[in-house]
């Protein structure tokens, strides 16, 4: 599989494309499937849904890996949190934790009530032609922990920074159970047929340089540890948006270091290419318009230009009001353009 292949820094026929979000409101044929669900949950429960949705975009766009189509937030759903995702608000959690009283009613093995993950991970591999990879993904314990804790999406993050500094070893109980899950949860997704694993730690950069790695990174590693140990074939991607500036101190067993818009790919390239593959990062706004879209595509294309070990992708998620037409010419433009002749 070329995405695979590009993960393990091995020479490709072409790069590799997928795109954050890639499952999403920007396709009708999204809108349409998840029309036929009760709600957003509903969706997420449903693995015939679920793998409807994960593959429109392999049929559409042509991308070269699916994933996986869910959410990050099923793992505090399945721990018993209230959840619920409100229209134009996004997911709230109507129950959220702030003592080890909260912690102690939460459950420790979600992992075993996500069966509708897994059957649908096997269903879209089974679905899958041969050289399109799925990735399987979870949020990072950091990213999950600021939804359970403001009980809803924030831009400050006042409530869960105040326990970060006054309730430290509050904030480590909550997230050293989250990996303990998420770990877990990974590679019973490689068992039922992921072929790669990337965490989505969004809010990462929330928090200043030691705090960040105090309480993020030190549990995407102890994550991506556990994986490269479990399940050492499986390349595992690891992606934190808003940590450009805390490049130098990147380290670990993991395999791809997922570059977000805000992070020069020029800086990137020269702080940890020699140890990862890298995988981004077109500001997704560039696909408002097609002439931004390809001169930003081949901008980051000629950095590469000659080596092994880029992966394209989107610096953040799409956007619901994109245009699908200029998704589908940018993969194909990003394949086309690195063609190799043989
Ligand atoms: O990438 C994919 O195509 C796979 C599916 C996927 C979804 N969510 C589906 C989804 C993935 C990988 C996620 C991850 C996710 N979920 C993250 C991390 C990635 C990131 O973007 O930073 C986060 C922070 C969440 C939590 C979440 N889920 C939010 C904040 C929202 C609301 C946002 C919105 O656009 O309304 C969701 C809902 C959600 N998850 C949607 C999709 C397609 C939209 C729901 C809908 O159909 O209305």
């Amino acid at each position: 599989m070329v995405f695979i292949d590009a993960c393990f820094k091995k020479e490709t026929k072409h790069t590799p494309i997928w795109m954050m979000r890639q499952a999403g409101r920007y396709l009708p044929e999204y809108r349409a499937t998840r029309a036929k669900a009760k709600d957003f949950i509903d969706f997420c429960r449903n693995p015939e849904l679920a793998t409807e949705a994960t593959l429109q975009p392999i049929d559409i766009l042509d991308v070269d890996a699916a994933i996986l189509f869910s959410d990050i937030l099923v793992i505090p759903l399945e721990m018993g949190m209230n959840l619920e995702f409100i229209e134009k608000k996004g997911p709230v959690f109507h129950d959220p934790v702030s003592t080890m009283a909260d912690l102690e009613r939460l459950s420790k093995t979600p992992q075993d009530n996500l069966g509708y993950v897994y059957e649908a991970v096997s269903k879209i591999r089974k679905s899958l032609p041969a050289d399109k990879a799925l990735i399987g993904f979870a949020g990072s314990p950091w990213t999950l922990a600021t939804y359970m804790v403001e009980g809803a999406g924030s831009k400050t993050f006042e409530k869960i920074k105040k326990e970060v500094y006054k309730n430290p070893a509050f904030m480590k109980a909550l997230l050293s159970m989250l990996a303990d899950s998420v770990k877990k949860y990974l590679v019973n997704q490689i068992d039922a047929g992921a072929n790669a694993v990337q965490v989505f730690d969004s809010w990462g950069g929330a928090l200043e340089e030691d705090k960040f790695f105090e309480f993020s990174w030190q549990y995407m590693l102890e994550i991506s540890d556990y994986i490269k140990k479990e399940r050492p074939g499986i390349p595992v991607i690891l992606f934190s948006k808003g940590i450009g500036t805390y490049m130098d101190k990147i380290s670990g067993n993991f395999d791809v270091f997922g570059v977000d818009w805000g992070t020069p790919m020029k800086l990137a390239k020269e702080k940890v290419f020699d140890r990862y593959a890298l995988q981004g990062n077109l500001e997704p706004s560039r696909l408002y318009d097609r002439n931004e879209m390809l001169k930003g595509a081949e901008e980051l294309l000629d950095l590469f230009k000659g080596e092994n070990g880029h992966i394209f992708n989107l610096g953040h998620g799409m956007i619901p009001d994109l245009p699908a037409e200029n998704a589908k010419e940018l993969v194909s433009f990003v394949h086309s353009y690195t063609k190799k002749r043989s």
